[in-house]
C-alpha cells in the first residue's frame, strides 16, 4: 500500500521554518541557474582546423578549407562556425595587446605595423559564417607545452611568450570580441596544468612556474573551485562584452576540475575528456564520458566530448560504418559538431555522410534531449533521444565490438505506449519501413549503427515523464560532488531512467521503468514554464545491498515555495505518491536530503524519483 500524501495536509510554513537544517546546496533557488546568455540553442556546428594541421595552420589552409564547406553544401547544412584553434599569436606587446602572426594570417596585418583579425571576421560573416579563436585560462598555451617545437609558438621574453588570458581577462576579451569581431571562443586550460615547478616547459622554455590548479587525473591535488572561479569570470565578462548574445564559450579542460558538473553555468559546452585520436577506442572513450552525463545538457549548454573525427584513421573514407557511428553517436548525445580534418581531401562519400540532414536534425532538435542509454550491454548499447515533436524519438542501435550481434528495442524502452502502433524511419538509408507496436530487430555488424527516428503515441499520453525532458532539467546539487571531481564518467551523478550507478530503479521491490535515479543530498532543478498543472511521482530510497540506516527526506518546491515535505524515510519502506497543484509554477525543484543519523564517511543514501510525470 503506498499512502497517498496531498500536499494539502501538510504544515508548510512550520516546514520552511527547518529550512535551515540543510546544506546551502540543498535551499531552493526559485530559478533555473544555467549560464543562460549566449547563442547555443542547439549544439554548435562549425569546423576547427586543430586536428587537421595542429599549429601548421594559416589562413590560406583555412580558407580552402571555407570554400569546400560553402561549395559542399556542408554550410547550408548547418556548418557555421569557423574556428581557429592553438598557433595564432605572435606575443604580447609590452602595450598588454597581443599580436597576430601575419606570417599564418597576413589578413591581421595593418599599415601601421599593428595586427588585427577584423577583416578575418568580415570576411568570414560576408560569406555567412561566425568565426570562432582559441586562448587560455592560464599564461601559457597547451602547445607551449606539448607542441615545444613548432616553429608557430609565441616568441621573445618570458612576460611576451605569455599569450594567455590570466591577468589580461578582460583586455584580451574586449579586443577579441568587441575589436576584431569574433563570435566564439574556447578556452584552454594547459596553462592551469602544465607548468609547475620543475615540469619540462618550464625547465626547458623557460616559462615561469605556476602552481598547477589542475594535477590531471588527481582530485585530490586539482583545485577545483579555482578552476571553476576562471571560467566563471570569463563567461560572465563574455555576457557583459556581447549585450546581442550572439557569442558562444566553450570550456575545454578536458573533463578535469569537476567541469562535467559546472561547465553548464558559466559557457556552453564544456570538454568532457582528453583529446580525440583518430581510432576506434578513442572515439568510444569520448563518447563514454558524456554518455552518462543527460541530466546535464540541454538548449544554451552541451556535453563536449570533442570535435569529430571523421575523415582521419579508423574514420576515414575506407571506414563508412565506423565514421556513421562516431556520427550518429555525438547527434544522439546532443555533442557539438565540429568537423576536425583537411575538408579538401575529402571524397563526396564523406561530405554526404557528414551533410545528412536527417542525422544533423537529431542532434539539433529543439528540445535538447540528451540521449538516455536505455540499454547498457556493451557491446550493445541502445539510446533514445525524445525530440521535440511529442512521441517523436530517435532510436541508436550500437554494436561497439568486432563481432556481429542482435540488437532489440520495444517500444516501453522508446517510452511509447505498449501495444500501439508506431513508424519507423532508417535515417541512414533514409527510408521508411513497417510500424510497430512489435518491438524492433535488428542484426548489427561489427561497429554498426542503425539510427532511426520512430513516431508512435507517448506512454504518458497528453502529459510528459520527467525523464522525456532532459533537457528542462539541471542538476544544481549533487550528493557526491566532494569526491566525484575527476573519476571517470559513471561517477555516480543522477541519471534518467535508472539509479547514479546504472541500475533499474526500484522502491521496496516495485520495479519502475522511468524516473530519476539521484543521491541523497541533491537537488534538481525543472525548467516547467508555467506550462503545466501537476506533478506527479513516487518516491522512496533505492533498494539496495545498503545500510539499512540509511534515511532521506524528499522535498519539492515550486519557484520557491515548499510545495511537499515527506517525512524521512528508509531502504525498503514503500514508495508514497506524490500529486501536487503546480499550476504557474516556473521552476519545479526536486531535492532530496540525507537524513541519516550515523553516518559512514563517502557513503551517502540512493533515492529514486520514480515514474514521475507532469501534466
Ligand atoms: C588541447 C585541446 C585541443 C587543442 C589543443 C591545442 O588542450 O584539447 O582541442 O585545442 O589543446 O594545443
Amino acid at each position: 500500500m503506498k499512502p497517498l500524501l496531498l500536499a494539502a495536509l501538510l504544515a508548510i510554513p512550520a516546514l520552511n521554518a527547518n529550512a535551515g537544517d540543510y546544506p546551502q546546496a540543498l535551499q531552493p533557488s526559485g530559478r533555473f541557474s544555467v549560464y543562460g546568455h549566449g547563442a547555443a540553442a542547439t549544439p554548435p556546428m562549425g569546423w576547427n582546423p586543430w586536428n587537421a594541421f595542429r599549429t601548421e595552420v594559416s589562413q590560406a589552409r583555412m580558407l580552402e578549407v571555407v570554400d569546400v564547406i560553402q561549395r559542399s553544401g556542408l554550410q547550408q547544412a548547418g556548418y557555421r562556425y569557423i574556428n581557429i584553434d592553438d598557433g595564432w599569436w605572435l606575443k604580447r606587446a609590452a602595450s598588454g595587446d597581443i599580436e597576430i602572426r601575419t606570417s599564418m594570417f597576413p589578413i591581421a596585418g595593418r599599415a601601421d605595423g599593428s595586427t588585427s583579425f577584423r577583416a578575418w571576421t568580415d570576411q568570414l560573416h560576408a560569406r555567412g559564417f561566425k568565426a570562432g579563436l582559441y586562448t587560455e585560462a592560464g599564461r601559457n598555451a597547451c602547445s607551449q607545452a606539448f607542441d615545444r617545437h613548432s616553429p608557430n609558438l609565441p616568441i621573445g621574453r618570458v612576460a611576451e611568450r605569455e599569450i594567455g588570458l590570466q591577468g589580461f581577462e578582460a583586455s584580451d576579451l574586449k579586443i577579441m570580441f568587441q575589436d576584431w569581431g569574433f563570435d566564439y571562443l574556447k578556452v584552454d586550460a594547459c596553462g592551469l596544468a602544465d607548468f609547475g615547478e620543475g615540469s619540462e616547459p618550464v625547465l626547458e622554455s623557460g616559462h615561469r612556474a605556476l602552481r598547477p590548479l589542475i594535477v590531471r587525473d588527481d582530485a585530490q591535488r586539482t583545485d577545483r573551485d579555482a578552476v571553476e572561479t576562471r571560467y566563471a569570470r570569463i563567461g560572465r565578462l563574455l555576457a557583459d562584452l556581447n549585450p546581442d548574445n550572439d557569442y558562444v564559450l566553450s570550456i575545454c579542460p578536458w573533463g578535469q576540475a569537476g567541469v562535467r558538473d559546472w561547465g553548464g553555468q558559466y559557457g556552453h559546452t564544456w570538454r568532457t575528456s582528453p583529446d580525440i585520436e583518430p581510432s576506434w577506442e578513442s572515439m568510444l572513450h569520448n563518447f563514454d564520458s558524456a554518455s552518462q552525463r543527460e541530466l546535464y545538457a540541454g538548449p544554451g549548454r552541451w556535453n563536449d566530448p570533442d570535435m569529430l573525427a571523421i575523415g582521419l584513421g579508423d574514420f576515414d573514407a575506407d571506414h563508412l560504418v565506423e565514421a556513421r557511428s562516431h556520427f550518429s553517436l555525438w547527434a544522439m548525445l546532443s555533442a557539438p559538431l565540429l568537423m576536425g580534418f583537411d575538408l579538401t581531401q575529402a571524397p563526396d562519400a564523406l561530405l554526404e555522410l557528414l551533410r545528412n540532414p536527417e542525422v544533423i536534425a537529431i542532434d539539433q532538435d529543439a528540445a535538447g534531449n540528451q540521449a538516455t542509454l536505455v540499454i547498457d550491454q556493451p557491446p550493445l548499447q541502445v539510446l533514445v533521444k525524445p525530440l521535440s515533436v511529442p512521441g517523436e524519438r530517435a532510436v541508436l542501435l550500437f554494436n561497439r565490438g568486432d563481432a556481429t550481434l542482435q540488437a532489440q528495442v520495444n517500444a516501453t524502452q522508446m517510452k511509447l505506449a505498449a501495444g500501439q502502433p508506431f513508424s519507423t524511419r532508417d535515417l541512414w538509408q533514409q527510408r521508411d519501413f513497417g510500424s510497430g507496436p512489435g518491438p524492433l530487430d535488428f542484426t548489427l555488424g561489427p561497429h554498426q549503427t542503425i539510427m532511426l527516428k520512430v513516431s508512435g503515441t507517448p506512454v504518458a499520453g497528453r502529459g510528459r515523464l520527467l525523464s522525456e525532458m532532459t533537457g528542462r532539467i539541471h542538476v544544481a546539487a549533487d550528493g557526491l560532488r566532494s569526491y566525484s571531481t575527476n573519476l571517470a564518467a559513471a561517477a555516480g551523478t543522477p541519471r534518467a531512467d535508472v539509479t547514479p550507478y546504472g541500475e533499474p530503479l526500484r522502491i521496496a521491490g516495485t520495479d519502475y521503468h522511468y524516473g530519476i535515479g539521484a543521491h541523497a543530498d541533491s537537488r534538481l532543478e525543472v525548467r516547467t514554464d508555467g506550462e503545466f498543472s501537476r506533478f506527479s511521482s513516487d518516491i522512496g530510497l533505492q533498494d539496495g545491498p545498503m545500510d539499512q540506516h540509511d534515511q532521506a527526506i524528499f522535498r519539492i518546491y515550486g519557484d520557491q515555495r515548499l510545495l511537499f515535505e515527506s517525512p524521512p524515510m528508509t531502504v525498503g519502506q514503500h514508495a508514497v505518491s506524490v500529486d501536487l497543484d503546480i499550476s504557474g509554477v516556473q521552476v519545479l525543484e526536486l531535492v532530496a536530503a540525507d537524513a541519516t543519523a550515523r553516518k559512514e564517511a563517502l557513503k551517502t543514501p540512493l533515492v529514486t524519483w520514480a515514474d514521475p510525470r507532469l501534466q
